[in-house]
């Protein structure tokens, strides 16, 4: 008898009671021997110079160890470089590193570090530090900007060209029968995960050990030792759990390396955890941007031109935008297009990833227009996205590797009860309240990483199994659904296997972001632990004493433990009896998985199709977001317990943009106006309505060895869309701008 596979189980989590006993140890529950608190101190002004530090008071205050400002903490080895995160290389989220001298170009640019016994001894001297400020008039606003924007060769850390050209899409506009033309603004975004980013640093001679909150320590290990002067070998980094992250802690920013450098100077080690208001400023944020797009099409409603201009501020020292026009530059079959980013300098540090960086900004522009079109022609807004349904990709003419977009519509539309729907804008109301329906397309890039990714697999005689990998799992599951893919591969119970991560002794894992977490790291996993498999079933065939002995490995399958012919399960052994018998306590092999060349031939994107009901009270202007459907094909699901926390995760982000997420500039000041969690709102429970999701398993064969085209983000793209045109069927007013509050609808 075959055992049920481990994969697509939808197991718990492994480390679910770990984290909800208080067990899980974090990066700032580090409680070593003589440890030390640093509190971060922010500039107040926005731009300018330090005049004058006085820290007299401060360093006389109980309990203080060290204060570092520009004028005494050591100075870098070297300038970070702003590179390219997917590989392992120095990736820190900015390449400004402060306090080297008195410049200030952001608000909350850290200038100085205070180190104390205790956390409330340093808070305390942290607030006797004087300093003096010469002030420049900061840059913030779109407003400022737009005169002084520039087009960059590049964008996202240089990942992205600055311009995407195919056809020509004046004369696309030109041969339209119909064109749409309309201007998208959104406010700028924070992460919020629930564990502020802390590291915990200490020093044994020249050899340097972190604790960090992060989604890669292959990251922080390379950034840091290139910062301090060291080799990697020198810097371990561990991160055994991780409370979110969401893209703030995908770089690594300044407070790992002052957390280093002020252990080295106090002699002992240092903890630096940041505050929620330092949150706001010191880990990067989502863009405030603005989005034109320009769409043309037949009176059919077949696309024949889309051009899609995006302006944001970027940092005084970074090209950073997040690649707003990518998914949509390519969700539909349109032969001319045009896709420009536009840059200004401003008084902000660099910006980062935020989950679905840059999609779940620009399907909310092209999707929210496609609605318009839909209106403006008379056609049903899934049958319009069939008819500009993409066969190929059209960035590339390469097909896809997979789709399961059709699908997607069509199970997302009958789970959602589409059909009832009267295309009339105000024509469904509940009492006095407005109810509208929307959609919108969703869609992901895969990822694939650029080099090498390594795991090790270990079978020891008792017959359980470890697998290892340096990746953290940073709250997505991914210790749990890597037990689910070793046990498969050894043939074992997934009980029996356990999953050891976040920490750079381990075999390399670039790092878990950009969705492609599952795919590369069950990658590197399943082809760890089928050497592993292999070279088992090879050691019983070998051994004259094994009843497989002289047996032709093709023949040997897995299960429950035991190694058996094909068909015949009653001539076989347990891999503990192979193990004992040769005295050996334990085996372990080593995998290494590299995308295979063939991809570059193809076009890889999950796809998904988003539905949201809404009902508007047309008096107060509020929104209720009454329930939403999101169908996806994310190719093989590992899990689907944790696949669609992934996915309902992400839609009822797309709720919080839609709605709620938002931090502006105050322009006289140069600093966000909001900075807790009081002024900056995220969803809660009470907002949440009921989310249905619809799981379409779509066949791979080109991704990676399972076919995993991950969900870490795609729940979040089209989200605001679906809401945002349910706003417009209920009310017949099309907010361009995100978050849709309660004045846009008055
Ligand atoms: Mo994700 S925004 O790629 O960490």
């Amino acid at each position: 008898m075959t055992s049920a596979l481990a994969i697509g189980a939808p197991a718990v989590r492994v480390d679910g009671r770990h984290k909800v006993t208080g067990a899980a140890r974090y990066s700032a529950d580090v409680h070593l021997e003589g440890l030390a608190y640093a509190v971060l101190v922010g500039a107040r002004v926005p731009s300018g110079r330090i005049t004058r530090i006085d820290t007299t008071e401060a360093q006389e205050s109980w309990g203080v160890h060290a204060i570092l400002t520009h004028q005494n903490l050591p100075k870098i080895a070297a300038q970070p470089p702003l590179l390219p995160v997917l590989a392992v290389v120095p990736t820190p989220g900015q390449s400004f590193f402060p306090l080297q001298d008195e410049v200030i170009h952001y608000f909350g640019q850290p200038v100085a570090l205070v180190v104390a016994d205790t956390l409330e001894r340093a808070q305390h001297a942290a607030a006797l530090i004087r300093i003096d400020y010469e002030q420049s008039p900061p840059v913030t606003t779109l407003e400022q900007g737009r005169d002084h924007a520039y087009e960059p060769e590049a964008i996202f850390g240089g990942f992205i060209p600055g311009r995407d050209e195919r056809g020509d899409v004046n004369a696309g506009l030109v041969q339209a029968d119909v064109r749409v033309d309309a201007t998208y603004t959104y406010a700028a975004n924070n992460h919020n995960p629930i564990e502020p980013s802390a590291t915990t640093a200490a020093w044994d001679g020249d050899r340097l050990t972190l604790y960090d909150a992060t989604q890669s320590v292959a990251s922080v290990q390379v950034t840091v030792a290139a910062l301090l002067g060291l080799t990697p070998s020198k810097v371990r980094v561990i991160s055994h759990f991780v409370g979110g992250s969401f893209g703030c802690k995908a770089s690594t920013w300044a407070h790992p390396v002052l957390a280093a450098l002020a252990a080295r100077q106090v002699r002992r080690p240092v903890e630096l955890c940041l505050t929620r208001e330092q949150m706001f400023t010191s880990v990067g944020h989502r863009e405030e941007q603005e989005q034109r797009i320009t769409l043309g099409a037949t009176g059919e409603g077949r696309l024949t031109a889309l051009r899609h201009h995006k302006l944001s501020p970027t940092s005084p020292f970074d090209d950073w935008a997040e690649p707003s026009l990518g998914v949509a530059s390519r969700i539909y079959a349109c032969p001319n297009y045009e896709g420009v980013y536009r840059l200004f300098r401003a008084s902000t540090m660099t910006p980062t990833f935020m989950r679905a960086p840059g999609e779940a900004t620009g399907m909310f522009a092209l999707e929210s227009t496609m609605d318009d079109l839909a209106h403006q022609l008379g056609i049903d807004p899934v049958e319009l996205r069939l008819r500009n349904y993409a066969d190929i990709d059209p960035t590339t003419g390469n097909p896809w590797s997979s789709s399961g977009l059709k699908e997607c519509y069509q199970r997302g539309a009958e789970r959602f009860g589409w059909q009832r729907r009267n295309p009339e804008p105000r024509s469904h109301r509940d009492g006095r309240w407005l109810v509208g329906y929307g959609m919108a397309t969703a869609g992901y890039l895969v990822f694939e990483p650029v080099n090498p990714q390594r795991a090790r697999a270990r079978l020891y005689a008792d017959g359980t199994a470890v697998v290892q990998a340096a990746t953290p799992d940073f709250g997505t599951g991914v210790a749990t659904v890597m037990t689910q893919v070793v046990a498969d591969a050894l043939g074992i119970s997934p009980e029996r296997c356990r999953f050891e991560g976040g920490d750079t002794t381990l075999p390399t894992i670039a790092l878990a972001a950009a969705s492609a977490g599952a795919g590369m790291i069950s990658a590197a996993v399943h082809t760890a632990a089928t050497n592993l498999r292999d070279q088992l079933v090879a050691r019983a065939i070998a051994d004259p004493r094994s009843p497989l002995h002289g047996a032709a490995p093709s023949t040997v399958v897995v299960d429950d433990g035991r190694m058996a012919l094909r068909g015949r399960p009653e001539t076989g052994e347990s891999y503990g009896e192979l193990l004992d018998r040769k005295f050996l306590p334990d085996v372990e092999a080593v995998g290494v998985w590299s995308p295979a060349p063939e991809a570059a031939e193809y076009g890889m994107m999950t796809f998904g199709a988003q539905f949201a009901e809404v009902a508007v009270d047309p008096d107060l202007g509020l929104v209720r977001v009454r329930h939403m459907v999101g169908a996806f094909a994310p190719g093989r699901v590992l899990n689907p317990l944790t696949t669609r926390s992934q996915l309902m995760g992400g839609m009822l982000w797309g709720l919080g943009q839609a709605l709620l997420e938002a931090n502006y500039m105050d322009p006289r000041r140069g600093r966000w106006v909001a900075s807790s969690l009081g002024d900056y709102l995220v969803p809660v429970n009470a907002d949440a309505p009921e989310v249905d999701i619809e799981l379409i398993e779509v066949e791979d064969k080109v991704v990676n060895p399972l076919g995993v085209k991950g969900v870490g983000e795609i729940g979040q793209v089209g989200a605001a869309a679906a809401i945002a045109n349910a706003v417009h069927h209920a009310t017949g007013r099309r907010i361009r701008k995100l978050p849709i509050t309660i004045e846009d609808l008055l």
